[in-house]
């Protein structure tokens, strides 16, 4: 490791990742995109109507985001956005919680919050919320967190559970917020894949200031290259985020495709309904292969299964590897030790991927 001679954060020399990698010719069922052929024509048909101010011209935000308001059901003043939850989460990191001392950590979650709490030096307390195999949410240990946490924290989760594919009901979310609350902390939920499932915070804020949402247009816009999200919180909250300038990284661009996606929302209900046919097909293939496991409900455009050994999952990754379908193995994550997830495809992609997985022997 090279360490800089200018003065710097020492922190950000502990942070390692890697690049992204470009998979020609692999079925890429890693990372979750959007992979629905109807998706892929709405996007292409909007990138098709971009217009040579949409790539010239600074961005004016003040119609998507009153689009946005109208879409999640806000007052106008409650939506921000910024490049991807990436853009998101290392905000409220730097904003929030790096004043605040400490970010409480509901495992598993979005790897971005180790990352830019490890860039900036904030203390994580990291709790896991899944328990038992096949894992089941145990949000117990994230309330004593909340609770027993000397002063503020900003308090992270992630509904719909991601990697797990697994729901917090509402009610559960509402006494988190509560606790937030009275605590002094701030809680953080991301729904990035909320509209697969039906499932949404945004009612919350009308009664909690303590809330921040992180909304993703990646899975559900298939707009992952596009990086673009919205946080959604109280206006004295978002006055405060946004002088940090997010709507600096944000493209013109980016506001151009997602107003369009805004605009073909009732496309993408007919998608989100197709994805969830898929993987009904998909996850009745795979457990009728390998009756044992068992499979993560409702999951989002993802299947999360849980083998019950931990040796499964690296081997299926390999012999899926071997047939250039890529997946992930979830085996060292906190809860999910046995679990692995395939992001999902089309429907022929994803019958050719349960054949794949029928042919399967576990060691
Ligand atoms: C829970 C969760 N939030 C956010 C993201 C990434 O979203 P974005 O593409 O907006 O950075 C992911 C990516 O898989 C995720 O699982």
């Amino acid at each position: 490791m090279k360490t800089p001679s200018f003065p710097h954060w020492p922190t950000a020399l502990d942070v390692r990742w890697e690049p992204r990698r470009p998979y020609a010719g692999i079925l890429n069922l890693k990372s979750c995109e959007l992979q629905h052929p109807e998706a892929d024509r709405l996007v292409l048909e909007a990138a098709a109507r971009l217009s040579a101010a949409d790539l010239r011209s600074y961005p004016h935000q003040d119609v998507i985001l009153n689009l946005l308001a109208n879409y999640h059901g806000v007052s106008p003043g409650y939506v921000m956005l910024t490049a991807g939850s990436d853009g998101a989460v290392g905000l409220l990191v730097d904003a929030l919680a790096r004043p605040a001392g400490r970010l409480v950590l509901a495992e598993p979650n979005f790897e971005g919050w180790r990352h830019y709490a490890g860039l900036r030096g904030v203390p994580v307390t990291a709790v896991t919320t899944l328990s038992g195999t096949p894992p089941v949410g145990d949000l117990t240990p994230l309330a004593d967190a909340m609770a027993a946490a000397r002063g503020s924290a900003v308090v992270s989760i992630a509904n719909p559970g991601s990697p797990s594919g697994l729901v917090t009901d509402s009610a559960e979310v509402y006494r988190l917020a509560e606790l937030a609350e009275r605590h002094g902390h701030l809680l953080v939920v991301d729904e990035c894949f909320g509209e697969f499932v039906d499932v949404t915070h945004a009612p919350l804020l009308e009664r909690f200031d303590h809330l921040v949402i992180i909304h993703s247009y990646s899975k559900t816009f298939a707009l992952a290259g596009v990086r673009i999200a919205a946080v959604l919180a109280c206006p004295e909250l978002l006055d405060y985020l946004t002088r940090f300038r997010p709507d600096s990284a944000v493209s013109a661009t980016g506001v151009a495709m997602l107003t369009q996606m805004i605009g073909h929302a009732d496309r993408f209900r007919e998608v989100w309904r197709d994805v969830r046919l898929i993987r009904g097909h998909f996850v009745a293939a795979v457990l009728s292969a390998h009756p044992t496991w068992s499979v993560l409900d409702p999951g989002g455009n993802f299947a999360t299964f849980s083998t019950g050994r931990p040796e499964i999952p690296p081997a299926l990754v390999r012999h899926l590897a071997e047939q250039r379908i890529r997946i992930r193995s979830l085996t060292d994550l906190p809860g999910l030790r046995g679990c692995v997830r395939f992001s999902l495809a089309s429907d022929a992609n994803m019958h050719t991927v349960a054949a794949q997985v029928a042919a399967f022997h576990p060691p």
